[in-house]
């Protein structure tokens, strides 16, 4: 069986609907706390009412699609399953049942809607550490609920540690012992429980239960919640027996659009070419939602975060490209592409205003880019022809006159087979210090 996105979406939904869960509308990407620039878990948004402070209007069963933004592992984009922007599947308790409803909960879910055999799957539970005892509730009710199913829970249940099994959306704040639930996707029967690519981790239920200060005590909150999280678009993956996320329908779309705005063949790409694409496409992505929850590029806070991404799109697709076309041109029809297809799903980057004016701001920021970047090149290609050698003080130049990134110059200069003086990054920096110090003062 095929599972769209909006299929999955809506049995999820659905599913947590018939168990008294309201849906409610997910939070925009900009963070609802001041501690961290975007919404990073479905939880998130929830803070106030999971900490016991207010009441929910929708009740204390909740359910959600929450668009999330993490920044942290921007270097991995292009690899099989991050992303910048992704979903999270999640309901919540807050202050209402706990484990022995929402263990047996997502088994149901997962086995009865998401049909898959109960045989494929293992969890991991709470081992406890010095400040919190061992979860033993949790294991007691997964093997009353594998059992119910006919399955034998031996080596299916494995309590790990607090880097496994603690969860918690940051240093302070609200967390709790988890269990994740794996989905073994190897050929022939399991072998013992590992972390190994075989145990696919699809599910992460957290029983919210304590909030750590900033002095690093930990303090049992009053009520008991239930906080879950399950990636969308990784379960997508998984239904649909792909092993990348970028083979589900929607990615996949975006990369021959996006692949077909920079001409680029997409199917004879080696692996490099191949994470270039996503890169572009992921980042593009990134972008437009940024840019549609009102954010603009600029030097500090999410505006620079915006602009990184932007930047990164446009310097990935011009590996691809090269300049042999109008880079500014092809990013351009790149992103209108990519607000095509989310559009349809996310209509804050379809053909609403927010949507239109994230478009303006993108394909700004990319243009302009796109020809500091073109004037660069031009430069070191001249600079090249003479004979010059690619040093500190050129970088330098070409950074502070001409808006163009050392990283970026002295790459180019390498690929263009200029001489590179060795000391060329100490000097660039002492420069970059001396500039620092006159500007201060
Ligand atoms: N809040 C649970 C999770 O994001 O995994």
């Amino acid at each position: 069986m095929h599972w769209t996105i909006e299929h999955i979406e809506r049995v999820f939904l659905g599913y947590m609907e018939a168990n008294g869960h309201a849906v409610i509308e997910g939070h925009s990407v900009r963070s609802p706390t001041d501690d961290v620039l975007f919404t990073t878990a479905g939880m998130h948004p929830l803070t106030p009412y999971l900490h016991g402070d207010e009441e929910h209007a929708a009740g204390k069963r909740l359910s959600d699609v929450q668009r999330c933004v993490r920044t942290t592992d921007i270097d991995e984009v292009g690899d099989d399953t991050h992303l910048t922007v992704f979903e999270m599947l999640g309901n919540w308790s807050i202050g209402d049942y706990f484990k022995e409803t929402s263990i047996p909960q997502s088994f149901g879910l997962l086995t009865g809607e998401f049909g898959i055999d109960p045989h494929s799957l293992y969890v991991t539970v709470f081992a406890g550490d010095g400040d919190v005892p061992a979860d033993d509730e949790a294991p007691r009710i997964w093997e009353a609920t594998f059992h119910k199913a006919g399955v034998d829970p031996a080596g299916r249940i494995n309590p790990l540690g607090a880097d496994d099994n603690w969860w918690s959306n940051g240093p302070v704040g609200l967390c709790g012992p988890d269990t994740e639930i794996f989905v073994y996707v190897g050929d022939g029967p399991a072998p013992a429980f590992a972390d190994r690519p075989e145990f696919v981790e699809i599910w992460n239920n957290v029983f919210m239960t304590y909030f750590r200060s900033d002095d690093g005590e930990l303090r049992e909150l009053a009520q008991r919640n239930v906080d879950t999280g399950m990636g969308l678009e990784r379960l997508a993956m998984f239904l649909n027996e792909h092993t990348s996320v970028w083979e589900t329908d929607e990615l996949a779309l975006l990369l021959e659009r996006v692949g077909a705005a920079l001409e680029v063949d997409t199917v004879g790409l080696d692996g490099e070419g191949t994470r270039s694409l996503r890169i572009v496409t992921d980042h593009l992505r990134a972008a437009l939602v940024i840019a549609a929850a009102g954010i603009y590029p600029s030097a500090s806070q999410q505006g620079y975060v915006l602009r990184k991404l932007i930047r990164r799109a446009v310097r990935y697709a011009e590996l691809l490209r090269g300049h042999d076309r109008d880079l500014a041109a092809v990013t351009t029809d790149a992103s209108e592409r990519v607000a095509e297809v989310m559009g349809k799903r996310w209509p804050d980057v379809g053909p609403t205003e927010s949507g239109q004016r994230a478009r303006e701001v993108v394909e700004k920021e990319a243009s302009k880019f796109a020809r500091t970047l073109a004037k660069g090149v031009q430069h070191l290609a001249k600079d090249a022809e003479s004979g010059e050698t690619f040093t500190g003080e050129l970088a330098f130049t070409l950074a502070d006159t001409h808006g163009y990134p050392a990283e970026l110059s002295a790459e180019e200069a390498a690929r263009i087979g200029m001489p590179i003086a060795p000391d060329w990054e100490s000097r660039y920096d002492e420069l970059r210090e001396q500039q620092r110090a006159r500007s201060r003062g």
